[in-house]
This record gives C-alpha cells, structure tokens and sequence, in this order.
C-alpha cells in the first residue's frame, strides 16, 4: 500500500512539509510509505471551469504545461491521499486550491476515482485559520465518497517559520495519532476486500434548487 501527499506550502521542508512527516513516518512504522509532492511552489493556475473534463472522461484537466495530471494519476494509484496547506489569509495556500479545484473536478466525473480511497488533511498555521483551512481541505475529501481517519484534535500544527511546529507537543501528537490511525484504516479497508461487500456507488443526482 502507498500514500500520496501533497505540500501545499511554498516551503519545501516547512511546517506543512514537517506535519505531513510525522503522519509519513507512523505509516512507515507500518509498511506503507508515502511520497511527497510538492505543490506549493509550482505555477498552477486555476480551473477555468471549461467543463471540458466533465465532456472528454479521460481522467484528465485539458489545461497543459503543468503537473496536473500527473498527480491526477499518482492519486489514483495510491491507497491513501494526504492533503497539507499552510494557512495563507485564513484559507489554504493558493496554487494548492489552483491543484486541487482541477483535480477533484477531473476525478469526481471519472466514476469516482477516489472513492473509499483514505484521505486525510493536515494543516500549518502560525496563530489562526488554522480550522477553516481543514474544513476546506476536507471538502474535497468528502465530496469524493473517500474514508476518513480522525486523530485527537483537529490536524492543524502552530509554528511560524519552518521547523518551529515540531515544538508544538500536542500538535505533534495530533499528526502521530492521524499517522497511525491512518495506517489502520487502510490496512480495514485492504483486508475487507472480497469479504465485505462495497456499496454499489450511485449515480450522483445533480440539482441547483430551482430545477
Ligand atoms: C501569505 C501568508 C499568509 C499567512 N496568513 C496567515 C494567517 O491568516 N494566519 C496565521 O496564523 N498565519 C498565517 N501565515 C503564517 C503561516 O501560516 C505559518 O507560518 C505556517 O507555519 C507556514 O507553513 P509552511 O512553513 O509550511 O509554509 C501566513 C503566511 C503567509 C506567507
């Protein structure tokens, strides 16, 4: 089993990079490991709500020149997805909403690409925003029909400049605990398949409230 997990942050070893570490290495503890993309520094610009994808069903953004669609791929490959941002303005970083508005767009319409996939979000934040920008974060997870691991607290870890979260205690236990109730969650998954039936996944019913 492998996890794929996206650093939203412009650092590359920030605190986002940090927190999804300390998920990373409890799942190793367990066999699986994760690579980390790093997203946060990448030019990605935003969907242009073309509905192109929604026509095409190829698994991919019809926009070219960036990482998009390789990632698309990488997450439907992987047993387990793990969101991080940093807190920018109370919301997650930018060219990370950029990444995922395409991607889960392009992945909701291909049958549920990411469905029962396990997904989780980790956030970094120095004071505060740090609960809307998990909430963001996790709409994508829950839109998706994925499977949720929770830990003690919600996953945000305080620090300012890059490192400083790893002196966040409880943070650090927060992410440990997501970390290893992650592992577990997708070893129930892998070893319930072929003995408890999956849902069939419905057609989605699709209304705007005036029709
Ligand atoms: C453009 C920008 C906006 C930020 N906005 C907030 C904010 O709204 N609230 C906050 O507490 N920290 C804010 N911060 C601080 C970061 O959330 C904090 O330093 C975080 O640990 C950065 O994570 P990173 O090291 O992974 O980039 C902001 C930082 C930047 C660069």
């Amino acid at each position: 089993m492998k996890v794929v997990a996206f650093n939203g942050s412009p650092n590359k070893e920030g605190n986002t990079y940090h927190a999804i570490k300390i998920v990373a290495d409890e799942l190793r503890k367990e066999g699986i490991e994760t690579e980390v993309i790093h997203v946060g520094n990448k030019s990605i610009r935003g969907c242009i709500a073309c509905n192109q994808c929604v026509k095409n069903k190829n698994e991919k953004c019809v926009l070219q020149g960036d990482e998009v669609n390789e990632w698309i791929q990488k997450m439907k490959e992987a047993d387990g997805i793990i969101l991080g941002s940093p807190v920018h303005y109370s919301s997650l970083g930018a060219t990370m909403k950029s990444f995922l508005d395409r991607a889960f767009y392009v992945t909701s319409i291909n049958d549920g690409m990411l469905r029962h996939k396990v997904g989780a979000s980790v956030v970094a934040v120095r004071r505060s925003g740090g609960l809307p920008t998990f909430d963001q974060l996790n709409n994508y997870i829950n839109y998706s029909e994925m499977l949720i691991p929770t830990s003690n607290y919600w996953n945000v870890i305080h620090g300012a400049r890059p490192g400083e979260a790893l002196q966040d205690e409880e943070g650090v236990q927060i992410m440990r605990v997501l970390g290893k109730n992650m592992a577990w969650l997708m070893k129930l998954v892998e070893n319930g398949k072929g003995s408890v039936k999956e849902p069939e996944r419905e057609s989605k019913v699709y209304t705007n409230f005036i029709r």
